[in-house]
């Protein structure tokens, strides 16, 4: 598979394709963390066998995030984590994207040194699959169920097939009980795609000047 086109902005890449930002220009490590960490209640509900869930791989900035948080909240099994990506970058963008913050240099090294010509990687602390394609063929082909996803295509606007209520009712499929979701849009028919998906659907303020953003958790079987 060839690797997708981007340009560079302030260390930001940006995708030619969709012409939007990987992440926030405005301390992208910082909102990965209030967005997809906090609004997934982590790393409190961390524990064994915990599985996340990703639409948009992107950078990786959001795996790392993640994985750093698992290690240092004193987890000692492998964090699962797949994410769903039909244009991946080139392991290098990656890594020069991932450069932008020091404290995640250890884990970029490793991740990147690990990284398999699938994309997977298998690491005592860290179970990694990239599932290569689009996510409203592959996600509906998959076996699996999660614990929390991470919804973060391009925005709405720009990315529609990866908010459509298909997938969004797809998301809701493959997900364990009590799972969450966050994801940095609040965006109507986005949160009313996630309702009608199954979930308990809140909008919250979101990062930074960012007014909103959503998070959710499953409802519960009747
Ligand atoms: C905002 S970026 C993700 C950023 C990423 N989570 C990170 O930590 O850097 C959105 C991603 O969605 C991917 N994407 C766009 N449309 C897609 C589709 N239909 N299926 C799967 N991935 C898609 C893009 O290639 C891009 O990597």
């Amino acid at each position: 598979m060839q690797n997708t086109k981007i340009s560079w902005v302030d260390g930001v890449p940006v995708s030619s394709m969709f012409d939007d930002p990987y992440f926030s220009a405005n301390d992208g490590l910082a909102e990965t963390r209030h967005v997809f960490l906090a609004g997934n209640a982590l790393p409190e509900r961390f524990c064994d066998g915990f599985h996340i869930g990703e639409t948009g791989f992107g950078t990786g900035l959001n795996l790392l995030a993640a994985w750093v948080l698992w290690v240092q909240s004193g987890q000692t099994s492998a964090l699962k984590f797949t994410s769903f990506e039909a244009y991946p970058l080139s392991p290098e963008n990656m890594g020069k994207a991932l450069s932008k913050w020091p404290e995640l240099n250890l884990y970029a090294k490793r991740f990147l040194a690990a990284l398999q010509p699938d994309y997977s990687v298998d690491l005592p602390d860290l179970k990694f699959q990239m599932i290569l394609g689009d996510a409203a063929q592959t996600l509906p082909r998959w076996q699996t169920r999660v614990d929390a996803w991470f919804l973060d295509g391009f925005s709405p606007g720009k990315n529609p097939d990866m908010w459509s209520a298909e997938l969004m009712r797809q998301i809701g499929l493959h997900s364990r009980k009590s799972a969450t979701f966050a994801t940095y849009t609040a965006a109507g028919h986005v949160r009313r795609n996630l309702a009608a998906a199954g979930f308990e659907v809140s909008r919250i303020k979101g990062h930074g000047k960012k007014r909103h953003m959503t998070v959710g958790k499953l409802r519960d079987a009747e």
